[in-house]
């Protein structure tokens, strides 16, 4: 295991040595922000480190209504749920939507949190083949009985490979339903992708009462916890139906306090969402240029697919030259999403220089 002995950033501490990061997913360096520190340290000293309660009791704070506020202007919506973690906002959505849907088809590869979100909801779940609207299409004709609504369920963004979910020809497939629902995990899509960084149905150039998602504040914001941008009466189902939302203690004040702060400035600075894609063309031109494939996307994940060339030792010697990229293997105890072959990830951040970027690519052009 590695330690990390600075905030995440575009130079990180790890292990006692200073070095070029390309891991993670803190893509506009917000982690270490002035901003958001001093929010934080002020929120710790007025409220405290926590409410030691839920939201729904004595639990919310001025502090947690300010996240809820700042989100749902940053996602154009009217509402914003904000909770204790990312990973739990599938099953929030799942639990709250329960009454609306009956059988949940799931891209097999999703997240973790997409496929346990999918077990607490205590439905039919059935698997469809990653990113294949053809078998969603084989899998809904399979096992949805007439007058049953189906959920299409899935990642965004994948967390490995970068892919975004081809939600459009899922849409294709789901319209010949009388009814039907969507619901993305969009962790590292929301702040990141779509012209105001509002995710994957922005990107999509999708708005429908059909569609839901859930993000995270604890990647591209640089503070913690999970958001769903809703309106009031679902937030009240959501708050009524998951036992989550309700039955757990509100999110860490001075963590909420940092993500009210990031969500304020990536409102307000567009330019660090076109710096962050602008890093990406550059460096997924660079690899293009080194022969590898790489979709034409803004997503900051950039995965090197073993099958290209040999990447096994490619890690190892860069840690070597003083830069860090992580390495995913494959198949049980590994993470979801991998591709077969393995993979590098390089996660780009808004905030890594031209020269940073262009180091790793002339570093991976020698060792390859
Ligand atoms: C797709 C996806 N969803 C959810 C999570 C968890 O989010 P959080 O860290 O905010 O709980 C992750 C984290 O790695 C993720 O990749």
């Amino acid at each position: 295991m590695h330690i990390m002995e600075s905030a995440p950033g575009a130079r990180t501490v790890i292990d006692g040595r200073e070095v070029d990061y390309f891991c993670g997913c803190g893509y506009f360096g917000l982690q270490g922000h002035p901003e958001l520190i001093e929010a934080a340290c002020r929120a710790a000293g007025q409220y405290g480190l926590g409410s030691a309660t839920s939201r729904r009791g004595y639990g919310t704070n001025p502090v947690l209504l300010e996240v809820e506020t700042q989100a749902a202007r940053f996602f154009g919506a009217s509402e914003a749920l904000y909770y204790a973690s990312g990973y739990l906002g599938n099953a929030i959505l799942l639990q709250g939507l329960a009454d609306d849907y009956d059988v949940i088809f799931v891209d097999r590869e999703s997240h973790y949190s997409v496929l346990d979100g999918a077990a607490v909801a205590r439905k039919p779940v059935v698997p469809f083949a990653h990113r294949d609207a053809g078998d969603l299409k084989t899998q809904l004709q399979n096992h949805l009985k007439p007058g049953q609504t189906p959920l299409m369920l899935s990642d965004g963004v994948f967390a490995v490979s970068g892919q975004i979910a081809p939600i459009p020809d899922y849409l294709h497939v789901l319209e010949s339903y009388e009814s039907f629902l969507v619901c993305v995990d969009d962790a590292h899509g929301a702040g990141v992708i779509g012209p105001k960084g509002q995710g994957c149905f922005e990107y999509h150039g999708l708005s429908d009462a059909r569609l839901f998602s859930s993000g995270t504040l604890s990647k591209a914001f640089g503070g913690y916890g999970g958001i769903i941008a809703t309106d009031a009466a679902l937030k009240t189902r959501l708050m009524t139906n998951a036992p989550i939302t309700f039955a757990s203690s509100a999110p860490p004040t001075p963590a909420a306090a940092a993500s009210a702060r990031a969500l304020e400035i990536l409102h307000h600075h567009p330019e660090l969402r076109t710096r962050l894609w602008e890093n990406v063309a550059h460096a997924k031109s660079g690899l293009r240029a080194l022969g590898f494939t790489l979709e034409d996307t803004p997503v900051p994940i950039l995965c090197l697919s073993c099958r290209e060339v040999c990447l096994e030792r490619l890690p190892g010697q860069l840690l070597s030259r003083g830069i860090v990229v992580s390495r995913w293997y494959a198949g049980g105890g590994s993470y979801s999403g991998v591709p077969r072959e393995g993979a590098i990830r390089i996660a780009i951040f808004a905030t890594h220089s031209p020269a940073q970027i262009d180091r790793l690519i002339d570093e991976i052009g020698a060792l390859v």
